[in-house]
């Protein structure tokens, strides 16, 4: 009988104190821009945890700095964007991304494949409200003023943007999966600060087009956002294999919004790993149950690992989901 599948987002760095010791001195964009790291990174988490997947050490931003945005990752706050984006000529900064434009990143997948055997690789990319929202906002945002104005204002260059955006983002999955990518996660993890109405006529059409660029590959295609609860059906429609969901809705509500044949990804609060064990197991169980109700389900945290996680905690969750899994399936 097979166990429920696991891994954590997040689970590549921020936790580990090895994480910490070998990323010391070295800025997260710089980390990304070299194989050996990347490749150390992503096989860290797998060294602790009986975890059913690795995911690649990298970032959203990646792609957007491989062309040459002035972006940066701010220690402590998140992307920071030198121009924000906000007019037409501002588009001209975005050009496509082509496969040299990030060599560590092929390098660092073939090499991972090669050490990995059976165990898959997730790629990964931000999903276009996200991308679009440090772009435009500047850096990150509680909310999105500047992005929402001008999804909002200017349909015409909201789309224009998000149509680059789409592009570079179908070409830097396309390229991991070329690579030996297994399956790949579209992080639209601020989508679910706009309405059902606006996601589907604003940001719909461009996911689809990345969830459709991937079909051809056969690989897994997940889609997750935070806050996403009555976005739930329209993350499936857009065209993926599984739709990832937060902790603000049970597992078998979530099954019950998605279109049939996609599986769930979920839920667990992270902050509840910082709770005492019982209350961890607990929890997981329930998660466990409930997403028995989906027509397939991956056991993830709602959100990604948070820094004070104790790493002893996720490997004991690790465990308990694979043996739970298969004691509820007898
Ligand atoms: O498991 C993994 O860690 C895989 C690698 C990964 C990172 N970022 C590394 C990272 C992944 C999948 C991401 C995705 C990402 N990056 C998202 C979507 C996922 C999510 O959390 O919703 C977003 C929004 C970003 C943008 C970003 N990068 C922010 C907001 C921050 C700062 C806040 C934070 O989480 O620390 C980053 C920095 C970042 N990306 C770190 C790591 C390991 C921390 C940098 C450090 O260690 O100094």
């Amino acid at each position: 009988m097979p166990s429920t599948p696991v891994w954590f987002m997040r689970q590549a760095g921020r936790s580990l104190p090895e994480y910490r010791a070998a990323r010391a001195g070295t800025p997260m964009l710089d980390a990304c821009a070299q194989p050996d790291l990347i490749t150390e990174f992503t096989l860290q988490p797998l060294r602790r945890y009986a975890v059913d997947a690795a995911i690649l050490f990298s970032d959203i931003v990646v792609p957007l700095k491989a062309i040459g945005v002035g972006i940066d990752i701010a220690p402590g706050i998140g992307p920071v964007v030198e121009n924000p984006i906000r007019s037409e000529p501002d588009l001209a900064r975005l050009r496509n991304l082509e496969p040299g434009d990030v060599p560590f990143v092929t390098e660092a997948v073939t090499a991972l494949v090669a050490e990995l055997g059976d165990k898959p690789l997730i790629g990964f990319a931000g999903g276009p409200f996200t991308l679009a929202s440090y772009l435009v906002d500047g850096g990150p945002s509680k909310s999105f003023d500047r992005t929402k104005s001008l999804m909002y204002g200017n349909p015409k260059l909201w789309n224009a943007l998000l149509t680059r955006l789409t592009d570079i983002t179908i070409a830097f999955l396309g390229l991991q999966v070329a690579a030996g990518a297994r399956a790949v996660q579209l992080f639209d993890s601020w989508a679910g600060t706009i309405s059902p109405e606006d996601y589907r006529r604003s940001v719909l059409p461009h996911s689809r087009r990345i969830f459709e660029a991937l079909a051809p590959t056969g690989v897994p295609r997940i889609h997750f956002g935070v806050g996403t609860s009555e976005l739930l059906g329209l993350l499936g429609e857009a065209g993926a294999d599984v739709v990832g969901v937060d902790w603000r809705i049970p597992l078998d509500e979530a099954a019950r919004r998605v279109e049939p044949g996609k599986a769930l990804q979920g839920n667990l609060d992270p902050a509840i790993l910082l709770a005492p064990w019982e209350v961890v197991e607990a929890r997981a169980r329930e998660v466990i149950e409930r997403g028995r109700t989906a027509e397939g389900h991956i056991f993830n945290l709602g959100h990604g690992v948070l820094p004070d996680t104790d790493p002893g905690v996720l490997a004991r969750l690790t465990d308990l989901v694979h043996e739970e899994s298969v004691r509820l399936a007898r």
